[in-house]
């Protein structure tokens, strides 16, 4: 059976401010009416033979991943909570391990909460081509043709039979447009399908110490209504990616290419590029009137927000907080926010 594991755990501050550390992006409605963990877990629909989605997030946001959830008819569901985040490889091993106890079998779909595609049918072929690989015991990443140097994104060399010849996660700059000008790289979208004990086995090969925390983080585990709270032992866990712990070590990893209209939703560029725009190019949400302008990304998430004869701009409003930016640099609000952190 395929397990969808949702990684609900980031926080996003890329998108700032109207995502926080108490609203993450995942769980901000950010392109319609749904939230992208809501997208994410819909976009499931419609493939066969799946199991509930199994949620692993911090704890923090228990109660509005259960409300949301909730809303789209999903609970009960298996929700699996973090005293703190240690990025996606703890998160996927924590998962694999409570989904191992009923169902030795198990195929694990690793899903971000937190990307938008605009083609779920397409999500849903590449997954059905990689059932069979998965199924052999081949780690199946899904790969995106890239189309500029992104260096927050992994890269995947694809060998002629598909198998992945070489997997860098997060390259500098350098090497990004190295790669890209190749052409033999693919960027890797952060979804994952493989057979559960295929990961247990690489992560004991590669980083036996992130196992053993999270196997007595689940035996010491602890189930509370709807909600497993792993055990506090948790907290010593090694941070680290999937990417870094596994992908980039393993020789068992294959690439299915992802043809959905993907996009991680980075800042606030990537969200006006993929985002419904009036005939003028601005992409609005909430009460906002234009005028003489275009090319705008403004949400209004309060108040009334009316902008005059400008273009190419960033404008966020939230109770506390107002966002200006130019949207060609809409990249950098990640440091602003950091310097804005460090001053607090
Ligand atoms: N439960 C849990 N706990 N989830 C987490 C945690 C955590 O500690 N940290 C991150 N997540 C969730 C995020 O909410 C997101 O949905 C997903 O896991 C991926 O984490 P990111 O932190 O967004 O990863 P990334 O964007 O830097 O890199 C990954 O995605 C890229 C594509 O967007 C990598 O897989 C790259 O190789 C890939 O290109
Ligand atoms: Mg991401």
């Amino acid at each position: 059976k395929l397990h969808p594991i949702v990684l609900c755990g980031g926080s996003g501050s890329r998108l700032w401010p109207l995502s926080r550390d108490e609203h993450p992006k995942q769980l901000l409605p950010l392109l319609g009416e749904r939230s992208l963990l809501q997208e994410t877990v819909l976009r499931l629909e419609g493939l066969a033979d799946v199991a509930a989605p199994v949620v692993v997030s911090n704890a923090q946001y228990r109660f509005l991943i259960a409300e949301q959830m909730r809303e789209i008819g999903k609970m009960p569901c298996p929700l699996l909570l973090e005293p703190a985040g240690r990025n996606t490889a703890p998160a996927l091993t924590l998962a694999a391990l409570r989904v191992l106890a009923t169902d030795p079998e198990a195929l694990l779909l690793a899903m971000p909460a937190d990307h938008a595609m605009t083609d779920a049918a397409g999500f849903r072929a590449a997954v059905g081509a990689a059932l069979e690989l998965a199924t052999a015991g081949r780690l199946v990443t899904f790969g995106v043709v890239p189309d500029a140097p992104e260096t927050g994104y992994g890269y995947i060399r694809r060998s002629a039979g598909g198998e992945v010849a070489e997997f860098v996660e997060k390259p500098d700059l350098a090497r990004a447009e190295a790669f890209l000008a190749s052409g033999d790289y693919l960027w890797n979208s952060g979804l994952f399908l493989m057979r559960a004990t295929r990961w247990i086995e690489e992560l004991r090969r590669y980083r036996p110490d992130i196992l053993q925390v999270c196997e007595a983080a689940i035996t010491s585990g602890r189930q509370d209504y709807d909600f497993f709270h792993v055990g506090a032992c948790f907290q010593d866990c090694p941070g680290e990616s999937i990417d870094y712990a596994v992908m980039e070590h393993t020789g068992a990893a294959s690439v299915v290419p992802l043809a959905a209209g993907w996009s991680d939703v980075g800042a606030w560029d990537a969200l006006w590029d993929i985002g419904a725009k009036d005939e003028h190019g601005n992409m609005v949400r909430g009460d906002v009137v234009t005028q003489g302008s275009r090319d705008n990304l403004i949400v209004a998430d309060n108040r009334l927000v009316a902008v005059l004869g400008v273009h190419d701009l960033v404008v966020v409003e939230t109770k506390d907080a107002v966002l200006v930016a130019h949207r060609a640099r809409a990249q950098e609000v990640k440091e602003l926010v950091a310097r804005l952190k460090a001053m607090a």
